[in-house]
């Protein structure tokens, strides 16, 4: 079995692997023109019996925000392999081409989408978060408190960098989200406000950009069937939900239910008066840290002193297998592999997926066998991962 990067040659081969796992589209499959070069930002590793390609796994650079840091991460999508060659182990050599060429871009942490949690346990993936669509009934947005000093406008391509901005504040204060920069996001502003019906926004008293909503209308005026779409709903104030909620409820009459993508415990939830938040779907999110040292240097820990010993064990790709020292104080912390470990509190690879989105506490670990070893620092772990909550508001 040869192990490769795909090439611009094996784009058919690739589209009909792709097609025949995910179902898309109906056969018979109509193949679309290859690409003229590669794309940026994003590659694809095959496994190859003879000439043919039985599995691959593409892999997307991006970057995504942890504990106020960017951090470089691999975002794997597309894993297929052939019906006949399944349940060979083809994902191990695979996931060890892709993540060791990740490595090599500096991307530490590594997430994907799964289709069942169980592919990707055992090469050290856990699950942290979800992408959710959930429904609301329009209706019940008319008793949102009205917004103090804030209203809606629409937006224009000149309102796109402060729609950025407004993203940035609310994405580096969370756990996980994309930062939507790079060449996998290289939609212009242009593209992003024509893209959909509307993107609007809520604007304070000084006219800033405190909020937006990017939505569809969807088809249709029937007020029971109806839906309005909504992709993006981000505020930095609650007056700025407020309003935006407010504006999308005057579509009570022709369309009877919003639907909202969203992720975690959504802020936005905390201005609406009613309960009804029906999870319609739902994206599981799996994280898997590649590089611990690289990983958790550079954290915003305000308030935490310590000197952390840990180890990671059981890492079937070896990347992360090691003894650790993480340094937090009121500079950004840093964490280097020692030679000098000693008996110190050692992690599973998927505890410290978990640990470190801040998504299971030391003592849940130890009670499901994600960590063992001195409690001594589970306080101060605790304390220092588990301050911000997770989201995920990128599909891929
Ligand atoms: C999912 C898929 C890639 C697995 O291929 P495979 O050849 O069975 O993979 P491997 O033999 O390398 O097995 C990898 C692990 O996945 C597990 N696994 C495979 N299919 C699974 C399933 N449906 N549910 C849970 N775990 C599964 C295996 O038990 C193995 O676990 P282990 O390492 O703990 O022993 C393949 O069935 C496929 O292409 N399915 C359709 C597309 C798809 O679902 N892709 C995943 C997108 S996120």
């Amino acid at each position: 079995m040869e192990i490769r990067l795909l090439t611009l040659d094996d784009h058919v081969a690739s589209f009909r692997l792709g097609a025949e796992a995910f179902g898309s589209p109906p056969y018979p499959v109509e193949v679309p023109p290859a690409p003229t070069s590669l794309p940026v930002g994003r590659e694809v590793w095959g496994a190859f019996d003879g000439d043919t390609l039985v599995a691959r796994v593409a892999a997307h650079s991006y970057e995504s925000w942890w504990h106020g840091a960017r951090v470089p991460t691999c975002g794997i999508a597309g894993v297929a392999v052939a019906p006949e060659a399944r349940g060979q182990g083809l994902l191990l050599p695979l996931f060890e081409a892709t993540l060791g060429a990740a490595a090599e871009r500096g991307e530490a942490l590594s997430t994907l989408f799964p289709t069942a949690n169980g592919i990707y346990r055992s090469l050290g993936y856990e699950l942290v978060s979800s992408y959710d669509t959930v429904v609301v009934p329009t209706a019940e947005l008319a008793g949102v408190r009205p917004p103090g000093g804030v209203r809606t406008r629409r937006a224009t391509v000149a309102d796109v960098p402060a729609l950025k901005a407004v993203y940035d504040a609310w994405a580096a204060a969370q756990n996980g989200p994309l930062t939507r920069t790079g060449p996998r996001f290289a939609t212009t502003d242009q593209e992003l406000v024509d893209g959909v019906t509307a993107v609007s926004l809520a604007v304070d008293e000084q006219n800033a950009v405190v909020g937006y909503a990017i939505w569809d209308r969807g088809e249709g005026y029937d007020p029971t069937t109806a839906a309005l779409e909504v992709h993006d709903l981000v505020a930095v104030s609650a007056d700025g939900y407020r309003a935006l909620w407010r504006m999308l409820g005057t579509h009570t009459s022709v369309a009877g239910r919003i639907r909202l993508d969203t992720s975690g415990e959504d802020p936005a939830r905390l201005v609406l008066p009613t309960a009804t938040w029906d999870v319609v779907g739902r994206h599981p999110y799996m994280l898997r840290v590649s590089d611990p040292a690289a990983a958790l240097t550079g954290l915003v820990s305000p308030g935490i002193h310590a000197e952390i010993g840990f180890a990671v064990a059981g890492d079937r790709l070896r990347t992360a297998d090691d003894a650790y020292v993480l340094t937090v104080g009121d500079d950004p912390s840093v964490c280097e592999r020692t030679t000098d470990g000693g008996d110190v509190a050692t992690f599973t690879p998927q505890g410290l997926a978990l640990a470190y989105a801040g998504a299971q506490s030391c003592a849940n670990l130890r009670m499901t066998g994600h960590l063992s070893g001195p409690t001594t620092h589970d306080a101060a772990l605790d304390a220092l991962l588990g301050r911000r909550p997770l989201h995920i508001r990128d599909y891929f």
